[in-house]
């Protein structure tokens, strides 16, 4: 019965996710093999390669019992399915698999440290939830669920933590050999706490100590929390539920924050500047991993909790990640780019500079899979507007705003078909801004001045809209490189 509901996952995926065909796909960013994705899991590197779990329901396209889809990749671009990883199948996860995050051990093991969801009826019959942290062990395709598990449950938490809201361990191992991992719990304010755990060998933990406490200033349930150190910075980043907004920042309810700081005598998380991570319409719930090669990678569930009734019509499957982006600190703030893997993909290039003025397109500059940055010298205008998978029907918006020094993402007329707010802005400096462009099928990320803000939007509209064009109010002096991706 137990080991059913794993096979049944891997038996339906490997039936339905044949009626995808790739050209229904994004092209390099992972999407779910069927049905739902959410956020990434267990996202490390194991055996020389990189491997990417996700919230995964593959049996329709809505959030539901909660499985681990599973992928990996050489480049963080091309991915390769395999068989679902896990499935709610025991008691103590009876009602899901929830987040959480994956190390290789010495000894060759793959660990997967993940929350386990438990559904329980009380003396009077009614359901209560519990969370709890369990660990499975595998080889890369095929995982087992501790013995002991869980491995982390209320007795480990300190007074007032809830057992409620305990999840999404994010687990890495210190020079020493040893393992840490945080995890977020909600407290008796009915705020958070970031909680830290350790272990000496990844499989039995203890409770070290509270990171930092929300205490109801940021948001109020904190999920997903990840935790390194950068550039000679403390780097926290956490996703709160029901954040508030501040001028251009926190708009979406659930949002994702980068914190910078240090740590102080005691151990305790000290922020000293909290930043949107991202100022588009979807992305949440990111992970982190450190490369071989030394790079602090972030990829995030390309979506928002709000808008996922904004499915396209006839869907076969939902839910995407966003593209992986370096992450580094310059002038004390976090800086996202591209990988740079991204550009073994380009196939050809297209330079054009000189002035543009009402409606214009450039020849050849179109497309859905592409990477575009433009070059706008701070001209004669207010309105500067990139239109991208544009048709005489659609057209997806980027807009510099010259005189409030705002970028806007806009996609009113992106085919949606429910009445949600589609438009979000950050501020950028004034002078010369560049945007960088990358365009997948069904999505659009926006990289301003080299990475200090990111704007992310999916976009379902028909991949006949393949427009590119512009519109200047005034005039724009502009220098524009365009590359064309692999497909
Ligand atoms: C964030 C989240 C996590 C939880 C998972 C459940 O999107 O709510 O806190 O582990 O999704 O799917």
């Amino acid at each position: 019965m137990e080991k059913d509901k794993l096979k049944s996952a891997r038996l339906y995926e490997s039936i339905y996710s044949r009626e995808i065909s790739p050209a229904e796909r994004p092209v390099f960013h992972l999407s779910t093999l069927v049905g739902w994705l959410n956020d990434p899991n267990g996202f490390s590197v194991y055996k020389g390669e990189y491997h990417l779990f996700y919230q995964y329901h593959p049996y329709n396209t809505n959030w539901g019992p909660m499985h681990w889809g599973h992928a990996k990749s050489k480049d963080l671009l091309h991915w390769q399915w395999l068989p679902a990883a896990l499935a709610p199948d025991q008691e103590y996860d009876n009602a899901g698999c929830f987040s959480g995050s994956a190390i290789e051990l010495p000894d060759g093991r793959h660990l997967l440290l993940y929350t386990g969801v438990q559904s329980i009826a009380d003396a009077v019959g009614r359901e209560v939830t519990r969370q709890i942290q369990c660990a499975a062990l595998g080889n890369g395709v095929d995982y087992q669920k501790y013995e002991k598990n869980p491995v982390l449950d209320e007795e480990d938490l300190p007074r007032g933590g809830s057992s409620v809201d305990f999840r999404d361990p994010k687990l890495w191992r210190e020079p020493d050999g040893s393992y840490r991992a945080v995890a977020a719990n909600m407290t008796e304010d009915g705020s958070a706490a970031v909680r830290l755990f350790r272990s000496e060998d990844g499989l039995h933990w203890v409770f070290d100590r509270t990171l930092v406490r929300c205490e109801n200033r940021i948001g109020k349930m904190w999920e997903c929390p990840d935790y390194f150190a950068l550039d000679g910075q403390q780097v926290l980043i956490v996703s709160p539920m029901e954040m508030e907004a501040q001028g251009l920042s926190f708009h979406n309810g659930c949002s994702t924050v980068s914190m910078l700081g240090q740590e102080n005598q005691e151990g305790e998380f000290v922020w000293e500047r909290v930043d949107s991570l991202d100022y588009g319409l979807d992305f949440y719930a990111p992970q982190t991993l450190l490369t071989q090669d030394g790079r602090r990678i972030l990829i995030a569930w390309m979506q928002r909790q709000e808008s996922c009734r904004c499915q396209p019509p006839g869907a076969k499957w939902f839910g995407q990640m966003t593209l992986p982006r370096e992450l580094s600190i310059r002038d004390g703030r976090l800086i996202q780019t591209p990988i740079r893997e991204l550009e073994r993909l380009r196939k050809a290039t297209l330079h054009w500079s000189g002035e543009i003025s009402g409606s214009f397109t450039i020849p050849g500059v179109q497309g859905r899979v592409t990477d575009l940055t433009l070059r706008l010298q701070l001209g004669a205008y207010h309105h500067f507007t990139i239109q991208v998978a544009a048709d005489d029907k659609v057209h997806t918006d980027i807009i510099h705003n010259s005189a409030k020094h705002t970028v806007t993402i806009d996609r009113t007329f992106s085919g949606f078909r429910f009445d949600i707010l589609h438009r979000r802005s950050c501020e950028v400096h004034s002078g010369a801004v560049e945007l960088r462009l990358i365009l997948d099928r069904f999505s659009v990320e926006v990289f301003v001045n080299g990475g200090e803000q990111v704007l992310t939007s999916t976009l379902y509209t028909d991949q006949s809209a393949q427009g590119i064009r512009f519109v200047c109010d005034g005039t724009a002096k502009v220098e524009l490189e365009q590359h064309f991706l692999e497909v």
